[in-house]
């Protein structure tokens, strides 16, 4: 089974390869080629922040939710339970889905797609047993290849010196045997091929926290093998043993398969508007495999859905353009690939980027990602402003919270365009403080549903979910109107090396899973 679908995805990937490869890659609007004739007969008002948040409404949005856990089922066949995972039938037809609902709207938008490769990985089935038990905290890495003909295999764990950053940390002895790794200083990925190289059949790289890491090897490289993390807490003693003069022996077994997935970004942007001055904004089309991901992000993506179809009651004076990513829950493989094939004089026009992936937490805190002027590209700090004031005007309390890589804006970050959002929460846990502030649960998950077949319909807090498309319609509203005091786009030739690099230092996630 397993085989035979892989088989076909590698046909259909080298078939959509070939023919998006015909195509210019970034597809860029057509810009004066399109007429805007009827766009400008039919007379709109300038948009206005207020009436554009009153044209937002929850029941609409809540139809909306409906018909795409209506569409998340169109999986069923293949994956016994609803998912909009990337690939599957629930996917594809979110994809539809979008593209139906900006076609409604006639000729406001320019639409155009964006066909890539995704690489993920599926592990099968796993086993990590050290000495005489099986371990508690070893997880397979994402991205991780199998062991040697997926079966398991057996040697000594031997310790690899400092962070096993350098192959001259890799001892001889590590050949046939299984490395242990201190997590840190650089990515799990290249500590995975060294190891390979040195002649180990495993990997485990354990944290130098007290908890297990949810890693990912990122991109696949040739001699990496067959990796587990593990909790700190359950290393400690084993390092001890070793240290001591024990042997200490691992039975290691992964049967994991790394795919290859064509998967389309969708973007719309108004024909209207100075198209040198972009606002854009986006959420994810996609969700993980185990569930429909109507909070994440159907929110997200449905909010700015919704955004889209009102703002066509209204004319711009600036661009807005719209992105409906795919693949952010592989590792923002979408965002990612988008922002790698723009060039420069493109990427210069986007003024800015807003995120918006998990609006409607079903127990909820207003977060505003913590994006300051001084770690990240300026104007991402006057973005998260206008976020608080808008909070502070309705008389709400909102959360900042770290702008670590966990969302679609990181690539936006790393090349230099500035960029934030809001939240409501994943699998972090409520305070008491919080229920002070939000109202819910202390202790719970803000969403007990986080990456789960029970994110659906009822997983979503319609007060919050409204609230915040109301900011997002106002933070469309504002920057399509104006971008006076907002700061300019800086050369990316002097954007301070000291930006990139704090950002870049600070983080250790892309995507849901951290890679350092
Ligand atoms: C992408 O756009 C092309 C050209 O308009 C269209 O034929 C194709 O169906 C679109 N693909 C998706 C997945 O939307
Ligand atoms: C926000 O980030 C800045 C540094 O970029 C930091 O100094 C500040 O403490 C952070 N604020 C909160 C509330 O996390
Ligand atoms: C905001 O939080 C404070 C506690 O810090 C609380 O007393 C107040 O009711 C909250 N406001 C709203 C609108 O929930
Ligand atoms: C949304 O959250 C608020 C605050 O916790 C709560 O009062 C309300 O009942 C929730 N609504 C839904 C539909 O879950």
């Amino acid at each position: 089974m397993a085989a035979r679908s892989l088989l076909l995805l590698a046909a259909a990937a080298s078939a959509a390869v070939s023919s998006a490869s015909a195509l210019d890659p970034v597809q860029r609007p057509l810009g004066s080629q399109h007429s805007t004739e009827s766009i400008l007969a039919t007379k709109r008002p300038l948009v206005d922040s207020q009436k554009l948040q009153d044209s937002i409404s929850i029941d609409a949005l809540v139809k909306r939710a409906e018909k795409l856990f209506d569409i998340a089922k169109l999986s069923e066949h293949e994956y016994n339970h609803p998912t909009r995972v990337i690939g599957s039938a629930g996917h594809v037809g979110t994809l539809k889905y979008i593209e139906q609902q900006i076609a409604e709207l006639g000729d406001y938008y320019h639409f155009w797609n964006q066909s890539f490769p995704a690489i993920s990985g599926r592990v099968n089935e796993h086993r990590l047993v050290i000495g005489n038990d099986v371990s508690k905290s070893g997880v397979p890495m994402q991205l991780t290849p199998p062991t040697k003909d997926k079966e398991p295999v057996h040697g000594d764990l031997v310790l690899v010196d400092n962070e096993g950053c350098d192959e001259s940390d890799y001892p001889k002895e590590l050949k046939g045997n299984i490395a242990f790794i201190l997590r840190g200083t650089c990515a799990y990925g290249t500590k995975s091929e060294l190891a390979g190289k040195a002649g180990a059949k495993a990997a485990i790289v354990y944290n130098y926290d007290h908890d297990v890491i949810h890693g990912t090897l990122g991109s696949p490289t040739p001699n990496q093998i067959a990796t587990f993390s593990l909790s700190g807490d359950e290393a400690a003693p084993i390092i001890k043993d070793i240290k001591a003069g024990k042997t200490v022996d691992a039975i290691a077994y992964i049967d994991a398969d790394v795919i290859t997935t064509i998967t389309t970004n969708l973007l719309a942007q108004t024909v209207e508007g100075d198209p040198d001055n972009c606002v854009m904004l986006g959420g994810h089309s996609d969700s993980v495999t185990a569930g429909p991901g109507i909070n994440d992000d159907g929110s997200g993506s449905l909010s700015i859905l919704e955004v889209a179809t009102q703002l066509t009651k209204f004319s711009v004076n600036n661009c807005v353009r719209f992105a409906w990513w795919a693949g952010e829950e592989e590792g923002l493989l979408g965002s990612d690939y988008y922002v790698s094939v723009l060039p420069e004089d493109e990427n210069k026009k986007i003024r800015l980027f807003m995120d918006y992936d998990m609006m409607g937490s079903p127990n909820f805190a207003y977060q505003i990602y913590n994006a300051t002027n001084a770690a990240n590209p300026v104007g991402s700090e006057e973005l998260r402003d206008l976020y608080i004031d808008w909070y502070e005007v309705q008389g709400l309390n909102y959360t900042f919270i770290p702008f670590d890589g966990r969302s679609d804006y990181d690539g936006f970050i790393r090349n230099g365009i500035p960029g934030g959002g809001i939240a409501t929460g994943a699998e972090g846990i409520k305070t008491e403080a919080e229920v002070t502030q939000f109202g819910g649960k202390a202790g719970d998950w803000y969403d007990p549903c986080y990456h789960q077949l029970c994110d659906d319909v009822g997983n979503v807090n319609a007060t919050a979910w409204e609230v915040n498309t109301k900011l997002i319609a106002h933070s469309v509203a504002t920057y399509a109107l104006s971008f006076d005091g907002f700061p300019k786009r800086t050369d990316s030739s002097s954007l301070g090396a000291t930006v990139e690099s704090a950002y870049e230092k600070e983080v250790k996630y892309h995507g849901t899973f951290a890679f350092i």
